[in-house]
This record gives structure tokens, C-alpha cells and sequence, in this order.
């Protein structure tokens, strides 16, 4: 018999600070009008001082294994999405590991930046179908605050922290039908976070994060239209086949022209941008968490995630929820 993986059960934790555009417009040139227009953000949460990627990840997590009605110490593989982890090492899934007190099993950090959850969830799935595994925690988690340039307008608006988690378990039918993932490295200079014990560009790099936003926004829109068209074909879908579409939710315009390429009304797009911006590797499990705890996502529909992000690395995953 065919062994596949199916959510089991989803958490979400996002920090308690709000911070509104109107927030940001008194620190640096721009306005409540103009980010909501070019981005559909209105504001984003920050994590406090003493909050990280493996604390954040904690809520989550635990919010998952109990709406997946298991203990933590049935899980045998932790991954964990970051780009900003507590530590270079031990990773931030062995640190989220230590929290749960789960012993023995792997757990391992993936690096995708904004795509690292579609990573790490094609890497659980293929663990699960492979028979390695059999219950995996796989968790997007981020502080991106603490790697933006508050002082500079283009990049300060964007972005938010927060974690979402999901418990995958072994199943005899999908759950997870397929998932894509690509980069392309020659993109790294459009958007990247310096390393300060790495490669510099220039002497001026700091630990920010650096964007050619239009650049990226227009590479993410074709790319984006591409890996729909390749995750239907695979599975020999129509986009009327789709009832969700769960975006990662880096700008309202990039979502709305992935979800025209479906020919998808925006009623049946997951949104969380107005109120959280760009999460990062989190953005696509709290969006799916959020629409699956209010009811909108029922099980046995069909779900697209997808994303895009540094590297550039992007990735889709399609699963019969
Ligand atoms: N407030 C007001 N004006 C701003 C601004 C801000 N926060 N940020 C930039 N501007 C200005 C620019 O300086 C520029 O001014 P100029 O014409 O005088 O030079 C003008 O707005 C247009 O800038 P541009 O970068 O072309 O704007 P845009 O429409 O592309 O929107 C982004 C900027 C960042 C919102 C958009 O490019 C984007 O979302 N890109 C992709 C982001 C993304 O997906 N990133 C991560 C992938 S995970």
C-alpha cells in the first residue's frame, strides 16, 4: 500500500505589539495610504525582547499537537523554517525540541527564506512517504524585525514576525498530493541579509536586509504563475479543482495576480497581510492555520500553498486537506 502524509493539526502564534503603518510614518518618510496601496498591509506584529524564532515556535507547535489530539513525544522528526534563528547552532528545531521536551528523534533547521515552510514541508512528506517517518512538527517561524533596517522606507513596511505549525501523520491517502520546489541562485543579490561573519558586498553592509523590491515583485509574479501551472499538470488538475488558494503573503499584488492565474475570485484566497505583513517561512502556515480555525477550510477540500523569496527559492504544495 502507498503511504502518504495529511495534516493532522495546525497552531499559530503571532507577538501581542501591534505596529500600524500610521506607527511607522513617524519614524520615516511614507504614509498609511501609500502601504496600503502598494503592499494591502495596514500593520504587523512584533515579537518582544525576550521573544525568539524557538519561542514563538513553542505556541505554535503546542497549538498544533493539540488541536492534532497527540502527545509531543509521539513525534520522530522536528523541522523547523528560519531564517532568523536563536542561534548560528544547536538549530532552532533543537531548541523548539528541548521546549516540547521531545527526545531522540531529528530535528534540524531549513533555510528557504519567505519559502523555507513549502521546503520543509516537502521534506516532511518525502520523509513520511519514504517510511521514515512518521509523525512530523514542521513549523514556520520568524523574528524578521530583528534583521530590518527600520530607517529605510522601502523594506520597513513589509515585513512581521510570528510562527504556524503543523503536525503531519503517515495516512493511506493524501493529504499532501504533491509539492514543487526550485531556486536559482543567481538572484541572491536582490534580496538578501548580510551575514556579519560572511560575504560582504560592500564595506556599507550591515545585518539588514537588503530589496530591489520591483525587481523581485516582478520575478515573483511570473515565477509564481509558472509553478501553479506546474503543480496543476502534475496532478492532472484544472484550476477549478482548487478551493483554496493559501499564499505566502508578501504584497497584496502578487497574490492577486496568482490568484487571476487561477482564475480564482479573491474570496477563496487566504489573507492575513493586512494584519500581519510579511512573516516570512511563518506566513503560509498561519494563513492556512487561521483558515482552517474559522471554518473556511473543510476537510477534503483541495488547498494550493505556495511561495517565493530569497534565493530565489520558491515552492507550491497541493494537499486534499
Ligand atoms: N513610502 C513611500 N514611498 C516609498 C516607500 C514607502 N514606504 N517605499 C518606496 N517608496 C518610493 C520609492 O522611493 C520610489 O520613489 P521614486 O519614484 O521617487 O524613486 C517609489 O516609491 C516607487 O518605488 P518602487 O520600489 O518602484 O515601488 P513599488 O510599487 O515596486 O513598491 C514594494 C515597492 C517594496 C512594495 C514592492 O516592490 C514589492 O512588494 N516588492 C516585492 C516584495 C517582496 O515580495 N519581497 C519579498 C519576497 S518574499
Amino acid at each position: 500500500m502507498r503511504r502518504y502524509s495529511r495534516i493532522l493539526g495546525t497552531g499559530g502564534y503571532l507577538p501581542e505589539t501591534i505596529l500600524t503603518n500610521d506607527q511607522i510614518a513617524e519614524t520615516v518618510d511614507t504614509s498609511d495610504a501609500w502601504i496600503i496601496e502598494r503592499t494591502g498591509i495596514r500593520e504587523r506584529r512584533i515579537a518582544g525582547k525576550h521573544e525568539t524564532a524557538s519561542s514563538m515556535a513553542e505556541f505554535a507547535a503546542r497549538q498544533a499537537l493539540e488541536s492534532a489530539e497527540i502527545e509531543a513525544g509521539t513525534i520522530d522528526l522536528v523541522i523547523v523554517a528560519t531564517c532568523t534563528p536563536d542561534r548560528v547552532f544547536p538549530s532552532t528545531a533543537c531548541l523548539l525540541q528541548q521546549r516540547l521536551n521531545v527526545r531522540d528523534c531529528a530535528a534540524f533547521d531549513v533555510q528557504a527564506a519567505c519559502s523555507g515552510f513549502i521546503y520543509a514541508l516537502s521534506i516532511a512528506d518525502q520523509y513520511v512517504r519514504a517510511g521514515s517517518a512518521r509523525r512530523v512538527l514542521v513549523v514556520g517561524s520568524e523574528v524578521t524585525s530583528r534583521i530590518i533596517d527600520w530607517s529605510d522606507r522601502s523594506t520597513c513596511i513589509l515585513f512581521g514576525d510570528g510562527a504556524g505549525a503543523v503536525v503531519l501523520e503517515a495516512a493511506d491517502e493524501p493529504g499532501i498530493l504533491s509539492t514543487h520546489i526550485h531556486s536559482d541562485g543567481q538572484y541572491q543579490d536582490l534580496l538578501y541579509v548580510p551575514n556579519r561573519n560572511g560575504l560582504r558586498n560592500s564595506e556599507e553592509d550591515d545585518q539588514f536586509l537588503k530589496m530591489q523590491g520591483n525587481e523581485v515583485f516582478k520575478i515573483a509574479v511570473n515565477t509564481l504563475g509558472r509553478i501553479v501551472d506546474e503543480t496543476l499538470a502534475a496532478n492532472n488538475l484544472q484550476k477549478s479543482d482548487i478551493h483554496w488558494l493559501v499564499p505566502h503573503q508578501a504584497n497584496i499584488r502578487i497574490i492577486a495576480a496568482t490568484a487571476k492565474k487561477l482564475q480564482m475570485p479573491m474570496g477563496r484566497v487566504v489573507m492575513t497581510i493586512e494584519k500581519q505583513g510579511n512573516t516570512s517561512a511563518a506566513s503560509v502556515p498561519l494563513a492556512l492555520n487561521e483558515a482552517i480555525r474559522d471554518g473556511r477550510i473543510q476537510r477534503g477540500q483541495m488547498v494550493l500553498m505556495e511561495a517565493f523569496g530569497g534565493g530565489f527559492a520558491w515552492g507550491s504544495a497541493l494537499i486534499r486537506y
